[in-house]
């Protein structure tokens, strides 16, 4: 599995940092940019990941700006795509194994190096639960169709 991250200039740092983390444990990635700090509009990179993401291009992918909020709302607009905006251990557990989320948002300006870390290794390593949560999980994008 290749992960797919995206950044603006708000995520770039804490980006750059996780890329690292990625190749030290040997996790591929394709890095989508933004490749400097210089300020990008959010939804640009939010966008790229939900599509490639939702469109089974990668499995999984990790988008960061400054709180996670906005690249979660402009990657959802992208069929297919499950991002979740995580703080803490429990919220991705929950988002892997009730939500299927195959996109994991996080904040630059909120997160620690070692909390993304950690959220990282739940994100890549939790299974969806199925069931009935898989009855909800397509009711979400039969929202879309309205
Ligand atoms: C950029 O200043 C900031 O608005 C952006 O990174 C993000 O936090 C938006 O949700």
């Amino acid at each position: 599995m290749t992960i797919a991250i995206g950044c603006d200039h708000a995520g770039f740092e804490l980006k750059q940092q996780i890329i690292d983390y990625l190749a030290q444990s040997k996790i591929d990635y394709k890095d989508y940019g933004a490749y400097s700090p210089e300020r990008v509009d959010y939804p640009d990179y939010g966008a790229l990941i939900g599509k490639k993401v939702g469109a089974g291009e990668h499995e999984k992918g990790i988008i960061i700006c400054g709180t996670g909020i906005g690249m979660s709302i402009a990657a959802n607009k992208m069929k297919g795509a499950r991002a979740a905006l995580c703080t803490s251990d429990y919220m991705v557990e929950m988002a892997r194994k009730h939500n299927d989320a195959n996109i994991l948002a996080l904040g630059g300006r909120t997160t620690t190096i070692d909390l993304a870390i950690r959220m990282i290794r739940i994100f890549l390593n939790t299974e969806f639960e199925g069931g009935r949560h898989a009855v909800r999980v397509s009711k979400i994008h039969s929202l879309s169709k309205r």
